[in-house]
């Protein structure tokens, strides 16, 4: 079961939900079922709009840091992905801290989402 914990600055309080398995999508998609107001727009990786940073709680070895091609241009053009962490990413398969809700798929881990409320920002 995946635990993911939400905070953003346009939320009253932190909130905390749980994703079966069979319940597992992308970030966004969590977050909209759950009525947490990440912004988004195109959903498709491209936009940058949902930026999240998302912080591995559970001390397990991270199984979500596959990057699609979209969300690799997009968080380097946001400045959010340098050359270091890219190859961190790939080689070592370490986890970038910025990721884009619409790309990330919830995996059965313990995880810490942080967001502004504002589009392209953390
Ligand atoms: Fe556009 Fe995620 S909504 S990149």
């Amino acid at each position: 079961m995946a635990t993911v914990t939400f905070t953003g600055l346009n939320m009253p309080k932190d909130l905390t939900v749980y994703a079966v398995a069979g319940d597992t999508g992308t970030l966004l998609a969590l977050a909209k079922k759950h009525d947490i107001p990440i912004p988004f727009q195109c959903q498709d990786g491209e936009c940058g709009s949902c930026l999240v940073k998302v912080t591995y709680l559970d001390g397990k070895t991270p199984m979500a840091i596959d990057l699609t091609e979209k969300e690799k241009v997009t968080l380097s053009v946001n400045g959010k992905l340098n050359r270091s962490l890219l190859e961190a990413a790939e080689n070592a398969h370490l986890p970038p801290p910025y990721r884009l809700a619409c790309q990330f798929i919830v995996r059965d881990e313990t995880i810490l989402v942080e967001f502004s409320g504002e589009p392209g920002v953390e």
